[in-house]
């Protein structure tokens, strides 16, 4: 008859694995900025577009995770700060 293969995508769940999240480099940049930053950010957007999933990648992050953020190519430095001259 055939060969039957799951699909990686979720119809009406959030993608929590980190590992095939869709990357939205520009998004996560500015936001884990302002996040490590203790700023605070607010996601908007319409229905499906992936809100809560960025939420839980973003928490994720800030928990330590790094698998978002090495497939973005971003880099986060903690032995640096900014300082007032
Ligand atoms: N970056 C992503 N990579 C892969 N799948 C994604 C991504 N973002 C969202 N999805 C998928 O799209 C669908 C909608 O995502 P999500 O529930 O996060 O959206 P939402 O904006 O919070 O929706 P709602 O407005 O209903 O609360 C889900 O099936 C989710 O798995
Ligand atoms: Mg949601």
């Amino acid at each position: 008859m055939g060969i039957l293969i799951k699909s990686p995508f979720h119809s009406n769940n959030m993608e929590t694995d980190p590992t095939v999240y869709g990357l939205r480099p520009t998004i996560i940049y500015d936001a884990v900025r302002e996040l490590f930053n203790d700023k605070s950010i607010l996601i908007t957007g319409t229905r499906g577009i992936g809100k809560s999933s960025l939420s839980f990648q973003l928490q994720r992050i800030l928990n330590g995770e790094k698998n978002v953020l090495v497939r973005c190519g971003i880099e986060v430095d903690n032995t640096r700060m900014f300082c007032k001259g």
